[in-house]
């Protein structure tokens, strides 16, 4: 049994995880996740510094009961992951700083993870997870992206968003309508009492410069505007804002968007598998969904376990785990944190000589 402890700090969650595997099996002995909303919320988003501070305050804390839960030493540890990309580079450090000191300290290898990684490795803690290549779709609050996953962790992106993400989407209509943060989880909710039919919001595509449009990528700025002019216009009339309908009208035509281009890259690309991941991915009606859609298509749907859909470090202790079993790489102690890197990139974090 390999056993790792890992740390998430790239936005406004501190959480610190221990996990293991043996042969395909992987297993949570603690997970730990300290949210910082309550912190942000007044402030309709994450506040960076304020972010960074509170990592600051909370990680020792989050660190000893995550090895208390675990009933595991320290030093029966096997390797120390963080994120080190991408994500706010305060927060980053915080983390990062953490993990490698631990290293010293103990003498262990240190895995540097890409968050993206992470997300798309949390489907390793469902029962039945697919066996690459497959397709993922990533969509969290900072990201939405389609990513053919290779047998040995060759990741090639083959969609992503061209402004908003999703989950930044939902944040923003959430705002828009007056809900509280974060807007995906508060959507969702007075979503179930609308009626989805109620209005009509446009599904905005890319423009091809070769003309047409292309067809596995996503622009939800557009979206988010419609909902406003939408907004605007029911309060210039003076009537009352019906938001379960307004909410429950722009979750279906997110949910459908993602959907849609999923599935036609899927079957363009031969993939019989696909992946969802990510903070949005914990959005029953994008579940659904998905399930139903590409049942229709003999495609089968792995969705992230519900309680591992946000940023969690169980998730970055996987992507650690899954590396040191395909590759034994580990990175340099030198390796620092960046605030951006492309999916395609993960492999430079395990270089002699890092990227930075
Ligand atoms: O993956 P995550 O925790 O953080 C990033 O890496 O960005 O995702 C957070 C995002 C937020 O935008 C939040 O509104 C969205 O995920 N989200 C949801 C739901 N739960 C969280 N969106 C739609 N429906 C939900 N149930
Ligand atoms: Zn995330």
């Amino acid at each position: 049994m390999r056993k790792v402890l890992a740390i998430e700090t790239s936005c406004d969650e501190t959480s610190v995880s221990i996990v293991s595997n043996s042969h395909d099996i992987y297993t949570i002995h603690s997970n730990i996740v300290a949210s910082q909303i309550e912190d942000h919320s007044k402030w309709g988003g994450v506040v960076p510094e304020l972010a960074a501070r509170k990592h600051l305050e909370l990680i020792p804390f989050v660190l000893e009961k995550a090895l208390e839960e675990s009933k595991i030493s320290i030093e029966d540890i096997d390797a120390i992951a963080s994120t080190v990309t991408p994500g706010l580079v305060g927060c980053l450090r915080v983390g990062s700083i953490t993990a490698r000191t631990l290293c010293n300290l103990y003498s262990k290898p240190f895995l540097g993870i890409h968050h993206l990684e992470g997300h798309l490795s949390s489907i390793l803690f469902s029962k039945h997870y697919p066996k690459a290549p497959f397709l993922t779709l990533l969509v969290s609050g900072g990201h939405t992206e389609l990513i053919k996953v290779g047998k040995r962790r060759e990741m090639q992106r083959l969609g992503r968003s061209y402004d908003d993400a999703a989950g930044e989407a939902f944040d923003k209509v959430g705002r828009l309508l007056g809900l509280s943060y974060p807007g995906g989880p508060a959507i969702e909710k007075v979503a179930k009492k609308g009626n989805s039919s109620k209005f009509s919001l446009p599904k905005c595509k890319i423009s091809d410069k070769d003309g047409g449009f292309l067809k596995y990528d996503f622009s939800f700025s557009g979206l988010k505007t419609a909902v406003l002019r939408l907004v605007e216009k029911i309060n210039r009339n003076g009537d009352e804002l019906p938001i379960p309908d307004i909410a429950a009208s722009f979750e279906r035509v997110v949910a459908e968007v993602l959907v849609e281009r999923t599935i036609k890259c899927a079957i363009d690309n031969g993939l019989e598998n696909i992946v969802v991941v990510g903070g949005v991915a914990a959005n029953d009606t994008l579940r659904k969904m998905m399930i139903g859609e590409a049942y229709k298509k003999s495609i089968k749907v792995h969705l992230a376990p519900l309680s591992l859909c946000t940023d969690n470090a169980a998730m970055i202790g996987a992507a650690a785990l899954f590396r040191l079993k395909f590759s034994a790489h580990e990175s340099s102690l030198k390796l620092g944190i960046s605030g951006r890197l492309p999916i395609d990139q993960a492999n430079v974090l395990y270089e002699k000589n890092p990227p930075f």
